[in-house]
């Protein structure tokens, strides 16, 4: 699994605190340098299932340099024909040429930020599209991508049960295969944070976002879109399959600035500041993961998923029985309704993926 971090956006909505900023285009060339440096000092020539380009916004580099960073990874991988190759895109940002572009390049999976059909709360929001405008991205996006995802937010200043609504009936009517559902977390250092602090921002309170959470949870799979993951929904077939590798623990490569990589034992990560790694500050935080965080990780990672976890699978993997490591977590959630075991599959229950953290917190050793 490879992970390519770009951390570029056109404009930095309300809400985001992700690693990202606006680039200059010669910011952008030091920067694609610098990842390709990366990827050739670190390429091992391993097998690679699925790439996935992040951000940041990924298509606010031009189709040359995602080609540039593409043709790297295969030099130094070996990556699967049949390999899962993802890009986040913001529909502000593409047009049909792009898309051909993404597909000619190998892409075979667009990931879209709409997160609402709702022109009000887009600009609340501080989206550079229109509701319209990622209407037409998507039905354009379908005529290259047979696999194309779409980003959803609910608990949003001034949204409504009706707003969402609008959004499910317009999912139903473009057919995406995959679609993710957030929960707005207000985060420090973004402009939603100063006014929510200030007191105004007109969040909706918890019986309202518990409401909307409740009518998304239910709608999607009225509509054909299996919940395969606490915020993610697909199609048959078309679960991403770069996510499910983060959940079951494989190793990954992570490039870009911020980005993390994990080989089975050691956990690092890139230095976040961008100008630092356009400087090639290649030299990583290491974290060396002990055997008991391993296993809280295995359960933690792992229960987000509807399949949840295998006791027999912890058994191989960690040499020890799972009711034995983590017995008092599974009774207690058990009696509170939020955590169900069936022979070997121990998973959460509807409640228990809404209260998903409290459950996670007591897998904690
Ligand atoms: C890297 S962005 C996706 C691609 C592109 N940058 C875009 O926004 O169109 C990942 C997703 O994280 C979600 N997200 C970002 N900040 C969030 C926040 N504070 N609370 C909840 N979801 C958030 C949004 O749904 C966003 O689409
Ligand atoms: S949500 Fe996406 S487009 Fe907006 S600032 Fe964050 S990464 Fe950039």
């Amino acid at each position: 699994m490879i992970y390519i971090h770009i951390p570029f956006c056109e404009r930095k909505c309300n809400y985001c605190a992700f690693n990202s900023k606006i680039g200059g285009t010669a910011e952008k060339i030091s920067y694609v340098e610098a990842l390709i440096a990366e990827i050739n000092l670190r390429g091992d020539n391993s097998a690679i299932e699925t790439i996935y380009f992040g951000g940041g916004t990924p298509t606010t580099l031009t189709l040359s340099q995602l080609e540039k960073i593409i043709c790297a990874v295969e030099k130094n991988f070996n990556v699967n024909t049949c390999a899962e190759i993802t890009i986040e895109a913001n529909p502000g940002t593409v047009d049909e040429n792009f898309l051909r572009g993404l597909k000619t390049l190998g892409f075979n999976r667009l990931s879209l930020g709409v997160q609402s059909f709702d022109d009000a709360l887009l600009k609340i929001l501080g989206r550079i599209h229109t509701s319209r405008a990622a209407i037409e991205t998507v039905e354009l996006a379908k005529n290259f991508f047979a696999n194309v995802s779409v980003d959803l937010m609910y608990g949003l200043p001034n949204q409504t049960l009706q707003n969402l609504r609008h959004d499910v009936e317009i999912i139903k009517k473009l057919d995406v295969e995959h679609v993710s559902i957030y929960g707005l977390e207000i985060e420090d250092g973004t402009k939603f944070f100063e006014l929510a602090r200030a007191g105004n921002l007109n969040l909706p309170d918890e019986n309202l976002c518990a409401d909307m959470y409740d009518f998304i949870t239910q709608t999607l799979p009225a509509l054909g879109y299996r919940r395969y993951e606490i915020s993610n929904f697909a199609k048959k077939n078309f679960e991403s399959r770069h996510n499910r590798g983060y959940w079951t623990g494989k190793k990954y490569f992570g490039f870009g600035a911020g980005a993390h990589s994990f080989d089975g034992k050691l956990r690092t990560s890139n230095v976040r500041n961008v100008k630092a790694y356009i400087e090639k500050n290649f030299s990583v935080v290491e974290e060396v993961v002990t055997r008991q965080a391993a296993m809280e990780e295995f359960c933690f990672l792992g229960l987000r998923m509807t399949a949840g976890i295998s006791a027999k699978t912890f058994e191989d993997k960690f040499g020890a029985n799972i009711f034995d490591v983590f017995g008092d977590a599974i009774k207690k959630n058990r009696r509170h309704g939020l955590l169900e075991v069936d022979g070997d599959k121990i998973f959460l229950t509807a409640r228990g993926m809404a209260l998903g953290n409290e459950v996670f917190a007591d897998f904690l050793l």
